[in-house]
């Protein structure tokens, strides 16, 4: 049977692939996190390679403090870009391929229209600058890579934006929410979802090897303020959002305007359905809600 190889395992995207491999019988998982594999040490993954044999590895490791990564520029870049590259190899090595998560903010936002695979990468935060090497090294140590960028992420673990507002909501009457970035939100559950339906079409006889860069992130688009006001109605609290602009909530990190990825490439190769932000938002609520 073949194995996946699953890092970072314990953060949002990894959990919900977790789940979906209990119900998954046609495929062995193997979930690590940094105290059972840390990407960044080379010669403990290429020991850990050496001891299993692995046909996908999906990298959900990373350093995603957007803003801390200002001042941990060089962690970041250990996990973001060396990381990956180490993992990449060792995938080469072993005839593997390589699913890598990657991120709107390697684009600048400068555009107006969805970000296209092709479109330039120009990051302007040390965490887009990380996550663009990771991309750029993984894709050239193994030609069989994905690199799937994705937006905004949520998912009933972990920290998020949308765990904040909740709490937040609880917290405050008030509150000033930025509607001058707009993007995607992306219930993690969904990209895990289609990472395991891109693995099935790699496996099957008639698919041509068309790795590379893809987008993925939950259709339509909003900012952060409609993003905020979706969560509260859907959580039903009660509380005043105010519209606010990006110099009135001031951050170490700069984020792009506009970050919207194009999925035209993603849907049309691998024939994947994404659902939109509003109902997979729901349907993580409601997942909250029950496990309340
Ligand atoms: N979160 C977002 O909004 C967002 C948006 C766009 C793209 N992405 C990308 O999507 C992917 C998944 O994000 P996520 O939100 O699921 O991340 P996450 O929740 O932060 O999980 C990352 C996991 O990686 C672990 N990790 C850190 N350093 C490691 C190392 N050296 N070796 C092994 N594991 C290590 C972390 O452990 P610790 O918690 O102990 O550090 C954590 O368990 C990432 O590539 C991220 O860049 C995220």
């Amino acid at each position: 049977m073949q194995q996946i190889l699953v890092t970072g395992s314990n953060g949002q995207l990894g959990h919900e692939l977790q789940l979906i491999a209990q119900k998954v019988e046609n495929y062995k998982f193997i979930f690590v996190d940094i105290e059972e594999l840390d990407i960044t040490n080379d010669d403990a993954v290429a020991n850990f390679f050496s001891q299993h044999s692995i046909d996908f590895c999906i990298n959900c490791a990373a350093y995603t403090a957007v803003d801390k990564a200002e001042e941990e520029r060089l962690i970041a870049i250990e996990v973001n870009a060396s990381g990956p590259k180490i993992l990449s190899a060792n995938c080469k090595k072993m005839g593997a391929v390589f699913i890598h998560i990657s991120t709107d903010f390697v684009f600048d936002g400068k555009l107006n229209t969805p970000y296209l695979e092709s479109n330039y990468a120009r990051p302007i935060s040390v965490y887009g600058k990380t996550k663009r090497k990771g991309e750029v090294e993984a894709l050239v140590e193994n030609p069989r890579t994905f690199v799937l960028r994705t937006s905004w992420l949520y998912s009933t673990f972990g920290g998020n934006f949308m765990k904040t507002m909740r709490r937040l909501g609880s917290e405050r009457k008030e509150l000033g929410i930025v509607y001058d970035q707009v993007g995607a939100p992306t219930y993690a559950r969904d990209l895990a979802n289609a990472i395991m339906q891109i693995i099935d079409q790699v496996n099957e006889d008639t698919y041509q090897d068309i790795f590379g860069i893809y987008h993925y992130s939950n259709a339509g688009i909003c900012s952060w303020y409609d993003f905020a006001v979706a969560i509260f109605e859907l959580s039903n609290i009660s509380i005043k959002v105010n519209p606010i602009r990006t110099e009135e909530y001031p951050l170490p990190a700069k984020r792009p305007t506009y970050s919207v990825l194009d999925t035209n490439k993603i849907k049309s190769t691998f024939n994947i359905e994404i659902p939109h932000w509003r109902g997979s938002l729901k349907n993580c609520i409601n997942k909250l809600k029950e496990n309340a």
